[in-house]
């Protein structure tokens, strides 16, 4: 190909290009035209915290931006989150009283049970309510399941308990139930509990994939929480993608309705795995050390927050998630790009 020579006398195509993806980057409407992933608001879930026996909100330190609410201003953020379109809350609830035995997770009237029946009978049409399934709230260790003698999670009296508050938090209202303690079989347990109990038609989101992270650090604060030792026994390895496929394909065969990867953000490579593996919906959970982050490098104007948000968010979509539980639900509900 001879290359033409317009009269200015520089060569119009050197190089003979035929080829020239910049060709769709020129404009604002050429790039919205050939976008591939888009976040809309009905797919991200606001996870939100409720503290028993306080009158004010509490800021959480290490995420700027998050409180713990109570029972009022809980109601009021729920309203938020629906009247921005976000598709989902996930509730934590922070008892007064912590025991070995999380105790407070199966009481009908604790911080959680009551916060699920205010937002569902207030917002419970416009998004799907949902709680997590984990005693690490109520315990005072700070363990996802009740210790055994050796101080290990006992995998099969922990069951129990999360068959139990399942069937709790789906008579308080619960529209998904999502148990995040990484024990051997938990789907299957809590889908037999709840069917028992008459909720065969709650549905189960398995936090599936869920490591062994230094990212969920906030998160303890948020839920006042002193782990003692970590959680090696029953959270993956995050060298392991392979456990990821095994764990998801076990939850999948109990019986989950969806499944979940978490943290999020240095495992895109597993989400992207696991939606070649299973067809049920994949979520994926930003977690409070992802976005503290985001948070604290934007504070000090390393980054731009609001691009650096949704560049985010719009990854996660693009590894596979179809729902991403994040912090920055209602806010963003509004702010991503049409
Ligand atoms: C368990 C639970 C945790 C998170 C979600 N569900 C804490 C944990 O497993 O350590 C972490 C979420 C986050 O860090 O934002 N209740």
């Amino acid at each position: 190909m001879t290359p033409h020579t317009p009269s200015t006398g520089r060569p119009a195509n050197p190089l003979g290009l035929v080829h020239r993806p910049r060709r769709l980057r020129r404009s604002p409407a050429m790039r919205r035209l050939v976008v591939e992933t888009r976040v809309h608001a009905h797919n991200l879930v606001q996870p939100l915290f409720v503290r028993e026996g306080i009158s004010a909100p509490q800021q959480v330190n290490s995420m700027p931006g998050v409180v713990q609410h109570t029972r009022d201003s809980l109601r009021k953020a729920a309203h938020e989150a629906a009247a921005a379109g976000v598709g989902g809350l996930m509730l934590f609830g922070i008892p007064e009283e912590k025991d070995a035995l999380g105790t407070g997770a199966l009481d009908p009237d604790g911080i959680l049970q009551q916060a699920v029946r205010d937002v569902v009978s207030e917002v419970g049409d416009a998004l799907v309510v949902m709680t997590d399934v984990n005693l690490d709230e109520y315990t005072d260790h700070g363990h996802s399941g009740v210790l055994d003698a050796s101080g290990d999670v006992d995998n099969d009296a922990s069951l129990v308990k999360f068959g139990e508050m399942a069937v709790v938090q789906a008579q308080a209202g619960s529209q998904l139930v999502a148990p995040s303690g990484m024990m051997d079989g938990q789907i299957g347990y809590m889908r037999s509990a709840l069917d028992a109990a008459g909720f065969p038609h709650i549905p189960i989101m398995g936090y599936s994939a869920k490591y062994a992270s230094s990212f969920y650090g906030p998160f303890r604060e948020a839920v006042n929480s002193s782990l003692k030792g970590n959680r090696k026994t029953y959270q993956q390895n995050p060298g392991n993608a392979r456990e990821s496929l095994h764990e998801v394909a076990l939850d999948a065969a109990e019986g989950a309705d969806m499944v979940m990867v978490k943290p999020i953000t240095t495992y895109l490579d597993v989400v992207s795995a696991i939606t070649e593996l299973v067809n049920v919906p994949v979520a994926a959970y930003h977690v409070s050390g992802e976005y503290a982050m985001v948070e604290a490098a934007a504070a000090r104007g390393w980054i731009d927050r609001e691009s650096a948000v949704v560049e985010t968010l719009t990854s996660i979509r693009r590894a596979g998630a179809s729902i991403i539980l994040t912090y920055w639900a209602t806010e963003f509900a509004t702010k991503l790009p049409a």
